[in-house]
C-alpha cells in the first residue's frame, strides 16, 4: 500500500522534536534517514580527498578541490542538523554501522575506501553526485522536517554543479580513454550506483513517506537516475550497461 503524507514541507522544527511535540517514532525515523544522508556526504568528502592525491591530469584538481570543499560543507550542515537533535557525529555515525554493510552504501565506500584515478573519479561523480542530486531534490528538498528542507537547499545548488561536472567528464573520458574503459567502468560501478537509493517498499521508506521525510520511493527515484544517465551515456557515444531488475541490482 502507498503511504500518504501526513505532514507538510518544513512544518517541523528541531524544537518541536526536542520538546516531543511530533510521535517518538518520527524522532526515530528522522535521525535514522539524517545519519544516512549525513555519512553519504562524509563518505563523498573523503572520496574527493582520495582522488586528490591520485589523479594526475592538472585541469581536474581545482574541480576536485571545490567538490571536495562542497562535500565537507554539506557534510557539516547534516550532522549540524543532527546536533540540533541532541545527536553528535559519533553517536550518528555508530547508528549506521551497520547500514554501511549493505548494497546501498557500496558506492561510497568504494569511493571512500579507494583513492580514485580520473576514470574512477568520473564514474564515482555519476555515482554519487547524480544521485545525490535527484534524492536530495526530489526528496529532502519538500522535507517536513525544516532544518533539513533548508541544508537541502543549499546542498542542491552545489550539487546541480556536480551533476554538471560528472556528465561533462563523462564525454571527456570518452574522448580520452576511448569507450571501451569507459564502458567496463560504467558496468564496473552501475550496479552500486543504483543500489545508493537503497532497497525500494521497505518499511522505512514507507514512515518517511508518510512522515513527509521523503516524496517518493527508492525506486521511483532509481528509475528516474538510470533514465538520465542513459542520456548522458548515449550523449557521450557509450553503452549504458543492462541491469537485474530486483534489488540489489547486479549486472544483468
Ligand atoms: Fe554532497
Ligand atoms: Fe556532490
Amino acid at each position: 500500500m502507498a503511504a500518504r503524507r501526513e505532514l507538510a514541507p518544513g512544518s517541523v522544527e528541531a524544537a518541536d522534536v526536542t520538546a516531543g511535540r511530533v510521535e517518538p517514532h518520527y524522532a526515530r525515523v528522522l535521525t535514522r534517514l539524517l545519519a544516512a544522508h549525513a555519512i553519504a556526504e562524509k563518505l563523498t568528502a573523503l572520496g574527493y580527498q582520495g582522488a586528490l592525491g591520485c589523479v594526475l591530469n592538472p585541469a581536474l584538481r581545482p574541480i576536485i578541490e571545490k567538490n571536495l570543499a562542497e562535500e565537507r560543507k554539506h557534510a557539516r550542515l547534516v550532522y549540524g542538523a543532527l546536533e540540533e537533535l541532541g545527536i553528535n557525529e559519533v553517536h550518528a555515525d555508530r547508528l549506521m554501522i551497520p547500514a554501511l554493510k549493505a548494497p546501498s552504501f557500496a558506492a561510497p565506500r568504494r569511493f571512500a575506501e579507494h583513492a580514485a584515478d580520473e576514470l574512477g573519479l568520473v564514474m564515482a561523480s555519476i555515482s554519487l553526485d547524480m544521485t545525490g542530486l535527484i534524492m536530495i531534490g526530489i526528496n529532502y528538498k519538500d522535507s517536513s522536517y525544516a532544518p533539513h528542507a533548508r541544508a537541502a537547499e543549499v546542498i542542491l545548488a552545489e550539487e546541480e554543479d556536480h551533476e554538471i561536472f560528472a556528465s561533462s567528464e563523462l564525454r571527456v573520458a570518452a574522448g580520452r580513454f576511448g569507450p571501451e574503459p569507459v564502458n567496463a567502468a560504467l558496468c564496473d560501478w552501475l550496479p552500486s550506483a543504483v543500489n545508493f537509493f537503497g532497497p525500494p517498499g521497505s518499511g522505512f521508506t514507507y514512515d518517511c513517506i508518510r512522515y513527509g521525510l521523503k516524496a517518493r520511493d527508492n525506486q521511483e527515484l532509481a528509475e528516474l537516475y538510470l533514465s538520465l544517465l542513459e542520456r548522458r551515456v548515449q550523449q557521450a557515444g557509450l553503452a549504458m550497461p543492462r541491469l537485474t531488475p530486483g534489488y540489489p541490482h547486479a549486472l544483468a
